[in-house]
């Protein structure tokens, strides 16, 4: 990985929570964002949790690890093989105010909305534990009818292994040829070393909405000590969940959406209501449109042309 490519300095963050009664630091260190590969859209943000935020999170999760499935193609379900041999749990999203402020700062970075993304979910990979290469990307039906196919990937490392447990994309050769001290797994591709509270961004769709064959990933064999990673999966729209606040929001918008749509206008109202209810959606009230069908925001010319490809409309 390329230190010298880097993208921007964003600065020490500030803040506090006090969560589960306990007062809690979100300062973090100073992070940047570095683009790995720009045309496959791989960006890491070095920093983009706090230690205590890391820590946090680990130990909330620890008690509710079970062994990892992987998704059952036929039925959705999930079920459990030798391709992945990680411990794993679930957050819900908005679970506590801390998960809630990462995903909030995931939603900014990712320009997707919260209520895209699947809940967190935390693994533990001991020695020898790993995920053998794979797309997030689903082949089949079943698994994307809730919330369309996965748009884009966050993976978040809570603690490092001491040795190996490196994030390879074997689609896309190392940069220069060679990974000189990484693992034997991950010397001849793009790979990422694990480093607590560093982020990888990656895209399972490219800029037209096709499958981005360079998005295939997999997590190396730890060789020493323990890696805890985290990952935020991003629909291409609402992924729904039970009824949550954001499901609920999700509803209220829609509403809205067929109001303003059945003829609603700026004057009575229902523009900045549908702004209001979408609390991602800020620069986009900003810049005076309102999406319908998926709802990403349209920043940046790529997600602009993803919302072109997946037939998406702006309205207003
Ligand atoms: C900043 O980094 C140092 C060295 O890696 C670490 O000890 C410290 O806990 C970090 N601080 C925060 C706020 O994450
Ligand atoms: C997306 O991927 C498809 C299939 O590989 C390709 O035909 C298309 O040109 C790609 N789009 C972009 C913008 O790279
Ligand atoms: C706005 O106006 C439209 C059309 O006149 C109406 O159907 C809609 O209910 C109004 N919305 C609000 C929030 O008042």
């Amino acid at each position: 990985m390329d230190i010298g490519k880097t993208l921007g300095i964003l600065i020490l963050s500030l803040g506090c929570f006090s969560a589960v009664g306990q007062k809690y630091e979100t300062t973090r260190n100073t992070s940047f964002m570095e683009t790995v590969d720009a045309d496959a859209r791989i960006f890491v943000w070095h920093h983009f949790l706090s230690d205590d935020e890391c820590d946090y999170i680990r130990q909330k999760a620890e008690k509710r690890l079970e062994r990892s499935g992987v998704v059952d193609t036929g039925n959705g379900g999930s079920q459990i093989s030798d391709i992945r041999t990680s411990d794993g749990m679930f957050f819900a999203r908005a679970e506590d105010e801390v998960i809630e402020a990462i995903e909030k700062r995931l939603s900014d970075w990712t320009l997707t909305p919260v209520h895209a993304g699947e809940g967190l979910q935390v693994l533990r990979y001991r020695k020898d534990q790993k995920y053998d290469a794979h797309w997030d990307y689903f082949f089949d039906k079943v698994n994307s009818v809730n919330g369309g196919n996965r748009y884009a990937t966050v993976l978040m490392y809570l603690a490092a292994a001491d040795d190996g447990g490196e994030t390879v994309f074997p689609k896309v050769p190392a940069p220069n040829g060679i990974n000189a001290d990484f693992s034997d797994c991950a010397k001849y591709s793009l790979a990422v070393k694990p480093k607590k509270g560093d982020a990888i961004l990656f895209h399972s769709m490219n800029a037209t909405g096709e499958l981005e064959e360079r998005s295939m990933h997999g997590a190396c064999p730890v060789l020493k000590g323990e890696k805890w990673s985290m990952t935020k999966w991003i629909h291409g729209s609402h992924y729904y969940m039970g009824g949550d606040k954001y499901d609920l929001q999700n509803q209220e918008y829609t509403r809205l959406l067929n109001v303003f749509k059945a003829g609603g206008n700026h004057a009575n109202g229902t523009f900045s209501a549908l702004c209001n209810v979408q609390s991602y959606s800020s620069r986009k009230c900003r810049s005076g449109r309102i999406l319908s069908g998926t709802q990403h925001d349209v920043d940046s010319e790529s997600s602009e042309r993803v919302l072109q490809a997946s037939k998406i409309t702006l309205v207003a």
